[in-house]
């Protein structure tokens, strides 16, 4: 009976040793981590909504960018883009991207002028002469200072992007002298800058999001716009404007912004994956747009209905010298700060 009973307790014992040894009871080391079942392995979706065409150089950037993050991240973040305000307009992109409905938007930064009033400057015309000079303040020490300004309003700035420089085009008359805009309505996007710039020309400004400015156009709402050369093509504006002035006048760029609750969501090496798929397709996206806009200016010219003007020296000189006010206005407005680093920065 002794026996019988040290027997039994001996085997139970070795039992849950056994079962103990092979649960690794015993052992020190941390468990392996189940990634599926923790979520760690989940797909992060950015969606990523802009109001123009693909074919364009914000179209371009916003592919590269997605194109860029999925490989960097190994697939752990997809980038679904929205294009052409079908999710989001003018009106209401902003708002969104507030609500973390959508995680990225890339207005212009004049549409972006109410929230930061210091953008502003970017809008005044005749400051930028080249793409490189843009390149240079944008993507610099400049364009960084500018992108801090988002702190105060909780969104994450990722980088500028360029579009080009904003010719204007027009239906029923060239517009070259200054005269040509008296009484007209041109559309201008809401920022005082660009606003007030054809007050000063005389005409009537009127603020219409992009997604209705070819309607508005067709049906005789609006005379002229100013805009790049490859907005022009990808929405087809020359179909119902043919007068195209070539005046270099002002720069059309984007903020990239993204919700800053998500951002801060990220952990820290897929935030790094962004930051530098971001570095990489900006970069990319500073030389597409000059490609773009030389390549769209080239397709404009073979329409047998568009005439392309072009400013003389003298009479870019008048312009420039009609639109002086709107620095001393920009000064007293929002403060000289950004003018003046600027200025310095490009030798002006
Ligand atoms: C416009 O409204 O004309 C542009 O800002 C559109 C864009 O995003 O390039």
């Amino acid at each position: 009976m002794k026996v019988y009973i040290t027997t039994a307790i001996l085997t139970i014992v070795l039992l849950l040793s056994y079962i103990g040894y092979s649960q690794q009871f015993w052992q020190n080391s941390t468990l392996p981590v189940d990634e599926e079942q923790q979520g760690l392995n989940k797909q992060i979706v950015i969606n990523f909504s802009h109001v123009v065409a693909e074919d364009t150089p914000k179209g371009q950037a916003a592919i590269k960018f997605a194109e860029l993050l999925e490989q960097k991240s190994n697939g752990r973040i997809h980038v679904v883009i929205y294009p052409n305000g079908m999710l989001y307009n003018d009106n209401n992109e902003l708002k969104a991207l507030q609500n973390n409905d959508v995680q990225m938007i890339a207005p212009t930064f004049s549409k972006m002028t109410k929230t930061i009033p210091s953008w502003e400057v970017l809008d005044l015309p005749y400051l930028f002469h080249t793409d490189e000079e843009v390149e240079n303040v944008l993507n610099g020490r400049i364009g960084e200072q500018l992108l801090n300004q988002l702190n105060h309003v909780n969104i994450k700035g990722l980088a500028f992007w360029n579009n080009g420089f904003k010719q204007m085009i027009s239906e029923e008359k060239p517009l070259v002298r200054l005269e040509d805009f008296k009484n007209i309505k041109v559309r201008a996007m809401p920022s005082k800058v660009l606003q007030t710039q054809f007050e000063l020309l005389g005409a009537k400004s009127v603020n219409t999001s992009f997604d209705e400015l070819y309607t508005e156009i067709e049906n005789h709402e609006i005379d002229a716009q100013e805009n790049t050369l490859s907005n022009i093509y990808s929405k087809g504006f020359y179909k119902v404007q043919n007068n195209i002035t070539l005046t270099n006048h002002g720069l059309l760029g984007y903020s990239v912004l993204m919700n800053e609750d998500f951002w801060n969501s990220l952990p820290q090496k897929l935030q790094e994956d962004v930051l530098s798929a971001m570095k990489e397709a900006t970069e990319w996206n500073f030389q597409m747009a000059k490609e773009m806009n030389s390549n769209d200016l080239e397709k404009l010219k073979k329409q047998d209905h568009i005439k392309i003007n072009t400013l003389s020296v003298a009479e870019q000189n008048k312009w420039k010298l009609k639109f002086k006010p709107l620095y001393s206005l920009y000064k007293n407005h929002v403060g000289a700060t950004f003018l003046k680093e600027i200025q310095t920065e490009l030798n002006h």
